[in-house]
């Protein structure tokens, strides 16, 4: 059995407690916060779990092999470090920390120890984002662009812009599904209210190929959209995660380029570019709770020594990603590119 502790029982926390409790060959042994209010609800709903406010407790306790970290940004390196040195495998929420150093550290400090780091990307574990890796590696042709809207009326960050909260979705999901990795990108935003960091912004990336990606968070919209758009050269997807379940429709529309050697005159345009509108149709998708599949990937992981899909590397690009446009944002939407950024870090 894998002995595992969680940290942080605030809004996500509880998540990771509830499916930690239902994975085969784990035993939720303690769960750690700050507030004791927390751990008493805790203590009501699992009485056969150890509760603690000190970290340093969880850090000795030889039961605990594995500590899954849902505390706010700004802590999962300091408690993720702690955790690796003291040889407990680690499981942390997104984004896996507050800077590309920190995450890099976490990395090597990982894989020095030969301990798994993994990072809640939770959307790659999901059936619909799963079926589009499928599609995009078989069926939609050459990737134009992979253009994103995640806005509603979201719960305020002080500590975290809208970027960390939200892009960082996309750009794991991105990660996962695309067949290749941005090299640049450019974001501009605002903050609606005086002090704290900014509610509403867009990022856009770009990549050595003639593939484009938009991404649009706001945590101050009327309505919610969680909707994606992914251009192929022969097919097309929508992928509305608000769907109950046909999350993921495929269109087989797009154009056909012509030779325009052939075409003279005013027929020159309707040559280079013919219009196709096929079927639409939505796959089954599977409907496991992503998080409970990840967990039990998480502990597969520790007992056979592998490497899960959202690992510290994966973890590390995104926030590489989050770190050069929040750059750029400042700077007015500047365009920095990643690999510059790696050679100042
Ligand atoms: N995967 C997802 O879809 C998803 C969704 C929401 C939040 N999250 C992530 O979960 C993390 C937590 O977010 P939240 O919304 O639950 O925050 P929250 O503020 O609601 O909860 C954080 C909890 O951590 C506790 N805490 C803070 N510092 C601590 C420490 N040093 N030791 C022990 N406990 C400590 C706080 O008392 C609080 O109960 C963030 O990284 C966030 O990005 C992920």
């Amino acid at each position: 059995m894998i002995g595992i502790a969680v940290v942080g029982y605030g809004y996500w926390g509880p998540n990771l407690v509830r499916n930690f409790a239902e994975v085969p060959g784990a035993r939720l042994v303690t769960v750690c916060d700050l507030d004791r209010d927390k751990l008493k609800t805790v203590q009501a709903r699992y009485p056969g779990v150890s509760i603690t406010d000190d970290l340093d407790e969880v850090l000795r306790n030889p039961a605990i092999d594995a500590i899954a970290i849902a505390t706010p940004v700004s802590s999962h390196f300091r408690i993720a470090m702690s955790a690796l040195m003291a040889g407990k495998h680690v499981f942390v929420e997104k984004p896996i920390a507050a800077s590309a150093e920190e995450a890099e550290r976490l990395v090597d400090e990982a894989a020095k120890r030969r301990l798994v780091l993994a990072v809640d990307h939770t959307f790659v574990h999901t059936g619909a984002v799963r079926k589009m890796r499928e599609l995009v590696t078989g069926g939609l042709g050459e990737i134009y662009y992979y253009d994103s809207v995640r806005v509603n009326l979201g719960l305020f960050q002080h500590d975290i812009s809208v970027i960390w909260d939200l892009a960082v979705h996309d750009l794991s999901i991105m990660d996962f599904v695309l067949p290749s990795r941005p090299v640049a990108v450019s974001a501009t935003g605002m903050s609606h209210v005086p002090g704290e960091p900014e509610n509403i912004a867009y990022l856009n990336l770009l990549f050595d190929n003639n593939m484009i990606a938009h991404i649009h968070v706001n945590w101050l919209a009327p309505v919610k959209v969680r909707r994606t758009l992914i251009g192929g050269s022969r097919k097309m997807i929508v992928y509305d995660d608000l769907e109950p379940s046909e999350k993921i429709k495929v269109y087989d529309k797009g154009i056909t380029l012509g030779d325009s050697a052939t075409a003279k005159g005013d027929k020159v345009y309707q040559a280079l570019v013919g219009y196709r509108t096929g079927d639409m149709w939505a796959p089954h998708l599977d409907v496991a709770e992503a998080l409970g599949l990840e967990l039990r990937e998480f502990v597969k992981c520790i007992e056979h020594n592998e490497t899960p899909i959202a690992d510290g590397q994966a973890g590390l690009r995104v926030v590489r990603i989050l770190e050069a446009a929040s750059l750029s944002l400042s700077q007015r939407g500047r365009l920095v590119e990643l690999e510059q950024m790696r050679r100042v870090a």
